[in-house]
């Protein structure tokens, strides 16, 4: 009788793994960022970054919730970030759209508004696998990842003074064509 629930759980064991193998090695796994999600794949990649923000304790932001902090944040988005997570009344950008998993829109909605500072520091400091986040600890300076924290933190009631530098930059006007360029006629 044990000897049976041994075989049987070894065999189930060599079946699950087989099985997982096979599913990798023979092209069946979704790869391209057009395709669904892997099953599982949401619940558990959320669930072990969560589990890994908490077990490092980040802590409060050293950073207060204020005026000038905000505006140097958005400088340091709009360098950034905007390119994937978009600016405020901008739809978003064709290649953040095309991206798996889709970078959410952080002026848009609730974006991470109901995440702690903490949190977004977490993940821009130190970026998420397997998705298009990168990590910014080599290119920001501490100070600068909390100030770009609490920005996102409260997107929703940032001050004008900010909200003045999250804009789209208008390319110059075009120069005049050379007098001699505009009827060549070749
Ligand atoms: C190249 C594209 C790209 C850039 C640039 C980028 N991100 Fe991200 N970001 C992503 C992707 C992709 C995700 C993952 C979304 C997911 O897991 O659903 C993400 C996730 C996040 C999240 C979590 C969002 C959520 O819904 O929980 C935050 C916060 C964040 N990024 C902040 C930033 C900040 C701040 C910057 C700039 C310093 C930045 N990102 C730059 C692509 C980018």
């Amino acid at each position: 009788m044990l000897k049976g629930i041994v075989v049987g759980f070894i065999l189930a064991v060599i079946a699950l793994v087989g099985g997982g193998y096979y599913y990798f090695a023979n092209g069946m796994a979704p790869v391209a960022t057009s395709e669904p999600p892997m099953p599982f794949e949401r619940k558990l990649s959320s669930m072990a970054l969560r589990a890994r923000i908490e077990k490092d304790h980040v802590g409060e932001s050293p950073v207060p919730a204020d005026e000038p902090n905000f505006v140097a944040g958005a400088k340091v988005y709009k360098d950034h970030c905007a390119a994937c997570h978009g600016l405020p009344n901008q739809p978003p950008t064709t290649y953040s759209t095309t991206m798996f998993p889709k970078p959410t829109q952080l002026f848009r909605g609730k974006g991470v508004t109901d995440d702690p500072p903490s949190e977004s520091y977490w993940k821009a400091a130190n970026g998420i696998r397997l998705s298009g986040m990168p990590s910014f600890k080599k290119s920001l300076t501490d100070t600068q990842l909390w100030q770009v924290s609490e920005l996102v933190a409260h997107a929703d009631q940032i001050p004008e003074s900010a909200k003045q530098i999250l804009v789209l930059d208008t390319p110059p006007p075009a120069a005049p064509a050379p007098a001699s360029a505009t009827k060549s006629g070749k």
